[in-house]
């Protein structure tokens, strides 16, 4: 796939023009699990998402949120046409960070991206219509990887943060002229990665739980400061050529959802953004939350009814919750309009 790939970018370089508007019609989106509808399952499924793959939503199937993902209520907010090609467990690069193998942002999903709208070397959207959101870096920098120190020795940060430039660089060369990177959310505040050193689903090992919480903090504050550094020179690259580049704070919303619990979740239950959704009387046993494996995406019915998912902030110990997609939606909907605080 990937020469083919390659082939195909010194051709279709000669897009129009575009600059944010009003016109957005269709968004792209790359990424991991925390976007994913149901990619992952389905090739877990042996049902290897192809060409125009239409995503499967509850009752079938449900993303590692408990349920729907933010991505379908963004296009219900916005009257998006939206093209998801965020796969659980997926990382910016395997080259950099292997992981699951799932298809990473870089390459496996950018294929998609390209069997589904470059045909006879054309891109067959109006780069004036669709916005590209790149969502991704949690698997990149979390357990067993860079949290685990079970990174490559010749792998950086950096690397990580260049692979997400590098992808913008590739759309572009392909005609995308609009493009959004989502920082890396506050990890820290999740209760795989807090202060505690009891076990947890996704890492049931001893560890020590301050200097975790530390590391993850460092990782993500650090991802998060290339990612602008580099959203930035890209920004002033391609200034006369029509190309609009920008970071949304996805760390910026998640921190304020948590210090504003009340204002963002709604439930019936008390809002909850320490607890989750999805709760699990034993860490060592992940049999007992639903979960199909430790490190699997959480496919766990859901334990709350979902009035109560409303109230939490997390759908379980490392993902953010529906309610919180929505709120996550509502505000790509005002970024994508040109009036979130969180864009910049
Ligand atoms: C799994 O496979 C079944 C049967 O082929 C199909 O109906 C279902 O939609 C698939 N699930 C996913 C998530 O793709
Ligand atoms: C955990 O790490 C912190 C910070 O380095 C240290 O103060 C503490 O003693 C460690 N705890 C254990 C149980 O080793
Ligand atoms: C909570 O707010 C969402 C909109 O974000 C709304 O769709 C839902 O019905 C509300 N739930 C409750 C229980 O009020
Ligand atoms: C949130 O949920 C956790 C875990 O279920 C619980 O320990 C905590 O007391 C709850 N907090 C509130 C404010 O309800």
């Amino acid at each position: 796939m990937l020469p083919f790939f390659i082939f195909l970018s010194a051709f279709v370089g000669q897009a129009r023009t575009a600059t944010p508007s009003s016109k957005t019609t269709t968004v792209v989106l790359f990424g991991d699990s925390f976007t994913d509808q149901s990619r992952a399952h389905s090739i877990a499924n042996g049902t290897y998402p192809g060409k125009d793959y239409q995503e499967v939503f509850p009752p079938a199937d449900t993303a590692a949120d408990g349920g729907v993902q933010w991505p379908w209520y963004l296009g219900l907010y916005g009257n998006y046409k939206i093209w998801n090609y965020a796969t659980g467990g997926a990382v910016c690069s395997n080259a950099l960070t292997p992981l699951f193998g799932e298809p990473d942002v870089v390459s496996g999903q950018m294929d998609w991206f390209v069997q589904d709208h470059i045909e006879n070397k054309r891109l067959g959207l109006n780069p004036e219509e669709f916005v590209v959101v790149l969502y991704i870096g949690t698997n990149d920098i979390g357990i067993h990887s860079f949290a685990t120190d079970d990174q490559s020795p010749t792998v950086s940060l950096a690397d990580l943060a260049n692979c997400q430039l590098q992808t913008l660089r590739n759309l572009f060369k392909l005609g995308a002229r609009r493009f959004i990177v989502n920082s890396l959310i506050p990890l820290e505040l999740t209760r795989l990665y807090s202060p505690s050193s009891a076990p947890t689903i996704y890492y049931p090992a001893p560890h020590n739980g301050t200097q975790w919480n530390a590391r993850i903090y460092n990782f993500v504050q650090t991802m998060n400061a290339l990612l602008k550094g580099g959203v930035l020179a890209l920004r002033q690259e391609w200034a006369a050529r029509g190309a609009s580049v920008q970071m949304f704070d996805t760390y910026g919303l998640f921190t304020e959802m948590y210090h504003n619990p009340t204002r963002f979740f709604n439930g019936s239950a008390p809002a909850n953004v320490t607890g989750h959704c999805h709760q699990c009387p034993d860490a060592d046993d992940y049999r007992q939350c639903g979960m199909p494996g430790p490190i699997s995406l959480a496919t766990a019915e859901t334990v709350l009814p979902i009035s109560e998912t409303h109230s939490c902030g997390g759908a379980n110990e490392l993902h953010p919750s529906e309610q919180t997609g929505r709120n996550l939606a509502m505000e790509m909907f005002r970024a994508i309009s040109g009036h979130s605080k969180f864009l910049s």
